[in-house]
C-alpha cells in the first residue's frame, strides 16, 4: 500500500478511502463470497492447543517487545514467548539479543526482574554468570569442579531476533538469520509507514483471560458486532457492520471507517488522509495486531497459555516527543475500556464453546476475515477439512 520509509501510496489510500465511501452510499456491506466455519474444537482441545504452540507460535516471528522498551545500551526484558521464558538485552553498542532465560549449569531461570539496565547476569544458584551477549564469564570454583568445561559450549542458548520497524521479532524454531520480510509478505511497507521506531509507549495494560486466543484475535476482524456489543462505547463513531479488510499472505489489514467518513464525500481527494477517517487494524499473523488511529496505535499482544486462557498486553504508543501524560493516559483507559468489552466477550463465548452446544462457528460473508485468519491458522497446524471449511 505505502512505498518509503514515509511516502504514503496515495493511489491505494484514494482506491480504500473509495471502497468504503461506495459501500457506505450504496448502504451495502464488504462481502466474501460464501459463509464459513471453524471447529469449536479448534478453542477448546488441549491436543489442538499444543500443535497450535509447536507448529505455529514456534514456527513464525513473534513481535517479543516494542524497540522502545528495551531503552538504550545495557537494558534488559524478561518475556515469555510461545511459552518459552525469553531474556532480551541490548549489549553496550546497542545490538539486541534474544536468549533462553536458563542457566546452562542446571537450569534455574537466570533472570528474575521484569526489565532494568545490567551488564552481567549471575545465576540465583551457584553464580554462573554471563554477559549480555550471551557469553559465559564466570564459574566459582571452576578449576577445581569443572576442569573440563569448555565455556564456549555454555553460552546462554539464543535466540533468533531482529529490531525491524520499531520492534524485536524473535522466533525460537528459526535458524540464526531470520528472514523478517519473506514473513510479512507484503506488509513490510505498511510497517515501514506506521514508523514504530519513532513510536514509545504511553501506558500498558497486562492481564489473564479465560479466553482462546483466538476470539481476543476475531474480536478485531468485523464489525458487525460495533452497534451492539460497544453500544455503550465507540458505537457512536463508526458505521453498522462497515469495514474491508485485504490480506497479506497470513495478516490482514481491516479498514474501519469512523463515522467522520462522509465529510470526505465533500472534500478534494488531495485532503483525504486514511487515518483521519478510518481505524486500520493490523492483524500480524498470528497473535499481534496494531489498532492504528489518528497520531497514535495500540500494540494488542497475546500470549496463549492453554486452549482456555490467555495472557494479554494493551500498549498504547504515542510518538516519542509527546509527553501529554494525561492526555494519553485518559486515551488508554478509554481504548481499554472499549477492548475490554471484546475480552469479556472471548471469555464468554469460551465458556459457551466448552459447554459443547455447539460444533461449530458459523462466520456470515461479512465476517470473511475471520474464515481467512482460521484457514491461515488451520494451515499450520494441518487441521482437517472441515476446520475453516465452507458451511
Ligand atoms: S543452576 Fe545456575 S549456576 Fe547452578
Ligand atoms: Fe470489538
Amino acid at each position: 500500500m505505502f512505498v518509503g520509509e514515509d511516502k504514503v501510496d496515495r493511489s491505494t489510500e484514494i482506491a480504500l478511502l473509495k471502497e468504503v465511501l461506495a459501500l457506505k452510499s450504496a448502504g451495502s456491506f464488504f462481502l466474501d463470497g460464501q459463509q464459513t466455519r471453524n471447529n469449536a474444537d479448534a478453542y477448546a482441545s488441549a491436543d489442538r492447543f499444543a500443535v497450535e504452540r509447536a507448529a505455529l507460535f514456534r514456527r513464525v516471528p513473534a513481535m517479543a517487545a516494542h524497540a522502545s522498551e528495551l531503552n538504550g545500551p545495557d537494558s534488559f526484558l524478561r518475556r515469555d514467548v510461545a511459552g518459552l521464558p525469553m531474556l532480551l538485552t541490548r549489549d553496550g553498542e546497542g545490538q539486541a539479543h534474544a536468549f533462553l532465560n536458563v542457566c546452562r549449569h542446571r537450569g534455574t531461570r537466570l533472570v528474575d526482574d521484569a526489565a532494568g539496565c545490567r551488564k552481567r547476569f549471575t545465576c540465583p544458584y551457584h553464580a554462573w554468570t554471563w554477559n549480555n551477549r550471551g557469553d559465559l564469564i564466570a564459574v566459582p570454583h571452576e578449576a577445581q569442579g569443572f576442569p573440563d568445561l569448555d565455556r564456549q559450549h555454555f553460552g546462554l542458548k539464543r535466540v533468533a531476533c531482529v529490531e525491524r520497524y520499531g520492534w524485536l521479532w524473535v522466533c525460537t524454531d528459526a535458524p540464526e538469520a531470520l528472514d523478517l520480510d519473506g514473513f510479512l509478505d507484503g506488509l513490510s511497507t505498511d510497517m515501514a509507514w506506521l514508523d514504530g521506531a519513532s513510536l514509545r509507549v504511553a501506558a500498558t495494560l497486562e492481564e489473564e483471560r479465560a479466553s482462546n486466543w483466538k476470539f481476543l484475535i476475531e474480536a478485531g476482524l468485523e464489525a458487525y458486532h460495533f452497534q451492539v456489543a460497544h453500544r455503550a462505547t465507540i458505537a457512536p463513531y463508526f458505521h453498522d457492520n462497515l469495514s474491508t479488510y485485504q490480506m497479506f499472505g497470513d495478516h490482514i489489514r481491516s479498514v474501519l471507517p469512523r463515522a467522520s467518513l462522509m465529510e470526505m464525500a465533500g472534500q478534494p481527494e488531495d485532503r483525504w488522509r486514511i487515518r483521519d477517517h478510518t481505524n486500520l487494524l493490523y492483524t500480524i499473523f498470528p497473535m499481534n495486531q496494531l489498532l492504528v488511529q489518528q497520531d497514535h496505535m495500540i500494540w494488542i499482544h497475546l500470549e496463549p497459555l492453554s486452549a482456555g486462557r490467555t495472557r494479554l498486553a494493551l500498549r498504547t504508543l504515542v510518538p516519542a516527543d509527546d509527553d501529554r501524560h494525561d492526555h494519553w493516559q485518559r486515551n488508554h483507559a478509554i481504548t481499554q475500556r472499549t477492548l475490554t468489552e471484546d475480552f469479556v466477550l472471548g471469555e464468554s463465548i469460551q465458556a459457551g464453546i466448552e459447554s459443547g452446544a455447539n460444533d461449530v462457528l458459523t462466520f456470515g460473508r461479512f465476517e470473511g476475515a475471520l474464515g481467512r485468519f482460521n484457514a491461515s491458522v488451520a494451515r499450520f497446524v494441518g487441521a482437517g477439512a472441515t476446520s475453516a471449511g465452507r458451511s
